[in-house]
């Protein structure tokens, strides 16, 4: 999803606006630009493409301007092109305006604008903000933006700089995420903490309706009516290093071996943390869990537990669904919003509409501060540290963790439980040391263009989830469906060109899974199982075998998904593809 990303300081902008913006890259993007404030004028440099062809167009253009706005752009409004490109200017090229989100009504702005005889640049809904500023402009910037804002309807935020007052950026946050981070004579401005942390941990969230007026020598938040906001300073614990890839090749292949961390942490934070939630989940007539994605997946698994473990009737919905589901909610719901980064704009819409219709609302968030978390009831953490790889790994396993954690809560063995749940971190251990065999299977595998994943029970939302890592990186088709359905449509797709990968730990649905294994095989369908070590039945009746040491049932999808992730990363990894950013994706996607 777009980055925006700003400096204002003592030192020229150009490195620094380049540095944040590839620290935004894993949000997704197609194009990419800065504007500088070059003495009077405004400088613009813009590339369809990755940072490298921006930073190789400004090769010899050695701008040494102190304020400056950088972009990167993830397409709604027009196809990727440089027209389309931010930042955006108005007719007189003296405001300029990167953008994050949608403006939902600026077909109708732009119409009012053109009757005025504005001539637009560009297909976006960007351009008219840049326009209505300068519009708007009496000589203060922030009163032009507060005038602007009033007009614009939608979820976005927004940078916008002028030549008329050089060393001043303002920002705005309706929706987006937008966050200011406090330095020593300069300031910043940026989508997300990472792409600000080698200067400065000291950072401002700024809420929805919040507007940040920066200059070097401070920063004041002000409501959309221009009262002045006062707003605390969070210090971030995380520090680059932990952002950086630290040897491995991608980001998400760092991100899978960070695993047994993310899930200890996550369960240390938890334990630590006394009463994770003040309520009993039974005190609620059923439990919603929202999210997209792989957090979707999560929230599958977190069901089967929430229901048998905590006895409490849950479902799971697609919060892109559920919005506009006019399903019955109220006080007597709790409501868990799963979110990696606190930020998916369909998760956070659809609980707060639950929030309003008067049920109780959770976020589950690797990202404390996020707007997911700071508009619901309670938050519950994971503790997975930042997630750059686009596909989902290590936030995944942390968040099935702290749905497990919930649904012990009163469940008389929690003490037995628990302890089997501190043993996974070394378990998954275990299956990281053989990814060498798994990348043995990716290259025999690599060229196939459809995969089905199976599974049943605790295994299904498995293999949905080892069905999405593969299409979202890989770019093959793959599909993910219960292994007892097959009969009802995909087995019609089986013959000897097919890999099926099949989730088949020793639980409760072994043996019928087995029985789904001979139907595959009788149509002479490629069998790549996942089971546990040592199980000679299921490596009889596979052509390959990814094996996990045994566990209690209930924990198998902790193990499971390991070499379904690391097989999906060496299918992409060996076809030379872009892993940690796929095409057309976005880490946050803060669009409908
Ligand atoms: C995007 C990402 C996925 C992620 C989903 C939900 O599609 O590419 O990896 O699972 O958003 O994100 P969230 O931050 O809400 O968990």
């Amino acid at each position: 999803m777009c980055g925006i990303i700003g400096y204002t300081g003592g030192d020229p902008a150009l490195p620094l606006l380049l540095g944040g913006l590839e620290r935004l890259e894993y949000r997704g993007y197609d194009s990419a630009g800065i504007a500088i404030i070059e003495g009077r004028k405004l400088v613009i440099e813009k590339k369809v493409g990755k940072i490298r062809e921006l930073v190789r167009s400004l090769w010899g253009k050695p701008f040494s301007g102190k304020t400056g706005i950088g972009h990167t752009r993830w397409a709604t409004h027009g196809a990727p092109s440089i027209k389309n490109a931010h930042p955006h200017t108005d007719s007189k090229g003296e405001f300029a305006v990167v953008h994050n989100g949608i403006i939902e009504n600026f077909l109708d702005l732009r119409e009012d604008l053109k009757r005025e005889g504005v001539k637009f640049k560009s297909e976006t809904d960007t351009e008219v903000i840049a326009h209505l500023i300068a519009r708007s402009y009496r000589g203060d910037l922030l009163s032009a933006v507060l005038e602007t804002v009033e007009k614009l309807k939608g979820a976005f935020a927004f940078a916008v700089i002028t030549v008329h007052e050089p060393g001043r950026i303002v920002g705005v946050k309706q929706g987006s995420p937008l966050v200011v981070g406090i330095g020593e004579g300069e300031n910043f401005l940026a989508s997300d903490i990472p792409a600000i942390l080698p200067y400065t941990r000291r950072v401002i969230t700024l809420s929805d309706g919040e507007i940040a007026d920066l200059t070097p020598e401070g920063v004041n938040i002000y409501d959309f009516l221009g009262n002045p906001v006062t707003k605390d300073i969070m210090i971030v614990p995380w520090d680059i290093v932990s952002a950086e890839r630290g040897g491995f090749k991608h980001f998400m292949l760092k991100e899978i071996h960070e695993q047994p961390k993310a899930v200890g942490d996550t369960v240390r934070g938890l334990l630590s943390s006394g009463e994770v939630l003040p309520f009993s989940l039974k005190e609620f007539r059923r439990v919603i869990l929202i999210a997209c994605g792989t957090s979707y997946h999560a929230g599958l698994i977190g069901k089967f537990w929430f229901e048998r473990l905590a006895g409490v009737p849950t479902e799971v919905v697609y919060a892109s669904e559920f919005r506009y589901s006019g399903s019955p909610v109220s006080e007597e719901d709790l409501v868990i919003g799963i979110s990696q980064s606190g930020e998916t704009i369909d998760t956070k819409f659809a609980v707060n509409m639950a929030k309003e219709k008067g049920a109780k609302t959770v976020a589950l968030v690797n990202v404390v501060g996020s707007s997911l978390d700071r508009e619901s009831d309670h938050s519950v953490y994971t503790h997975a540290g930042p997630e750059i790889g686009v596909a989902a790994t290590k936030t995944f396993t942390a968040q099935i963790a702290a749905l497990y954690f919930l649904a012990l809560r009163e469940n008389p063995d929690r003490e037995t439980l628990l302890s089997d749940l501190m043993r996974v971190p070394s378990l998954i251990e275990e299956v990281l040391e053989k990814a060498e065999d798994i990348e043995r299977v990716a290259e025999k595998f690599m060229k196939k263009k459809n995969f089905l994943y199976l599974g049943r029970y605790l295994s299904y939302p498995i293999a949905l989830e080892g069905a999405l890592k593969l299409k979202e990186i890989s770019y093959i088709h793959a599909e993910g469906y219960p292994a007892g359905e097959m009969k009802h449509g995909p087995i019609a797709l089986i013959d000897e060109n097919m890999p099926v990968v099949v989730v088949a730990p020793q639980d409760r649905v072994y043996e019928k899974t087995l029985s789904n294994i001979e139907e595959v095989r009788t149509r002479k369908g490629i069998v790549i199982s996942v089971g546990f070590e040592g199980d000679e039945r299921l490596k009889k009746v596979s052509s390959e075998f990814l094996e996990v040491p045994p566990i209690v049932e209930d924990l198998t999808p902790f193990l499971t998904v390991i070499p379904l992730q690391i097989l999906a990363y060496y299918i992409a990894s060996r076809l030379g593809l872009d892993v940690d950013q796929p095409r057309n994706l976005a880490k946050t996607v803060t669009v409908e």
